[in-house]
């Protein structure tokens, strides 16, 4: 049942913590602060090449994936989604990991690029949330996302399980090729393990949340802006809104915008961004004052650290705790989420069946 909550996407939003506990508990040891990945029938170290494939929600939780392989990992990464990965038929060197990102494992695009890496010789990896599905029987291994069934036809704790997956997957990969020595291991698992309670402190920004699902609730269009792995954050942010409100949203990587989506701006579009403090800080928050010279309202995710120099530029500021680079986008998806469920309660839409929507898409 729903435990008290209203629907069962709150629900879900509240297992958050709990569900990104779970997931890392199987691959890391608490006691080394180690990562320990199950057996593989191939050498991690010997993988050249990463072709990673998913749907909606998946897919987004592979991009970020796909910076975190690519950062700590050093390994090249084709990513696509699987309908257009099952049709490309990329040249793929045998020997390679083909991973596969899915909730059900039951989807019938994802399930047919797998089918197609492994014809074309690559090492299958699975990080499934139904570990008794489809894919799990056709992977070489299955990496499981605990997060228990998901019933809201809009994923929510499924996308931070499937990070933090691919987190460990991200420092199993460092590892074995020598880019990730034990110190570094220790304080990236170590910011993993912080997560959970870390998670549990978003909902008490809830008040601010709301204030800002207000302004969303009045708009038609609404545009999401990030960089780097805030970029995924934002498109999942503009899917879960399109899916549960019925709002047009749009997401781009901030960088793009002067490219142009600036001409949409103004003060009917609100700008959802996520810009936590690090490295891309200062380059994100000059487009988001290009957004707001030209009238928009900006609505900011970010954490303690950012929170003073955005507070001087945005109507609407939420603050979540500063974490590392490393782990930020699996804690800033959490409120991204929670604005489109409260968006979706102040609309009165169906939160848990939206329109035209089903669960697990197993026809193409
Ligand atoms: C978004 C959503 C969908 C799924 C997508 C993939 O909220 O639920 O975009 O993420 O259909 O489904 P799975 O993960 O089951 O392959």
């Amino acid at each position: 049942g729903k435990d008290g909550y209203r629907h069962y996407m709150e629900k879900e939003l509240h297992e958050h913590p709990v569900v990104i506990g779970q997931t890392l508990q199987r691959l890391i040891d608490p006691a080394t602060r180690r990562v320990v990945m199950p057996d593989l029938p191939f050498d991690l170290a010997a993988v050249q090449r990463v072709v990673l494939t998913a749907c909606g929600s998946a897919f987004y939780a592979g991009m970020i994936g796909r910076y975190w392989i690519e950062q700590y990992a050093r390994l090249p990464v084709d990513i696509d989604v699987a309908s257009e990965m099952r049709y490309r038929n990329p040249p793929l060197t045998r020997g390679g990991l083909g991973l596969l990102i899915s909730q059900s494992g039951e989807t019938a695009d994802t399930l047919a690029a797998l089918r197609g890496m492994r014809e074309a010789g690559q090492h299958i990896v699975s990080v499934l949330n139904v570990e008794q599905s489809t894919m799990a029987r056709e992977s070489d291994a299955v990496l499981g996302t605990v997060a228990g069934p998901e019933i809201s036809v809009a994923s929510t704790k499924a996308f931070t399980a499937q990070l933090s997956v691919l987190a460990c997957l991200t420092i199993a990969l460092g590892r074995a090729r020598g880019l990730i020595g034990p110190a570094q291991e220790e304080s990236m698992v170590t910011n993993l393990l912080d997560l959970p309670s870390k998670a549990t402190e978003v909902f008490e920004r809830h008040d601010e949340i709301r204030r800002m699902a207000t302004i969303v609730a009045d708009a038609r269009d609404v545009l999401y802006l990030g960089r780097g792995a805030m970029f995924p954050v934002a498109l999942e942010g503009a899917l879960k809104l399109k899916e549960i409100t019925y709002i047009h949203a749009e997401a781009y990587a901030a960088g793009e915008m002067k490219h142009g989506p600036i001409s949409l701006i103004d003060n009917t579009v609100p700008v959802v961004a996520t810009v936590p403090s690090g490295p891309l800080f200062e380059k994100t928050l000059s487009n988001l004052q290009e957004a707001r010279a030209r009238g928009g309202r900006l609505l900011v995710f970010t954490d303690m650290a950012g929170a003073p120099r955005l507070r001087e530029i945005a109507e609407c500021v939420v603050a979540i705790p500063t974490v590392d680079e490393f782990v930020a986008p699996i804690l800033q998806t959490i409120p991204v989420q929670i604005l489109a469920y409260e968006v979706a309660l102040l609309k009165g839409t169906d939160v848990d069946q939206p329109r035209n929507l089903a669960k697990s898409v197993t026809v193409e």
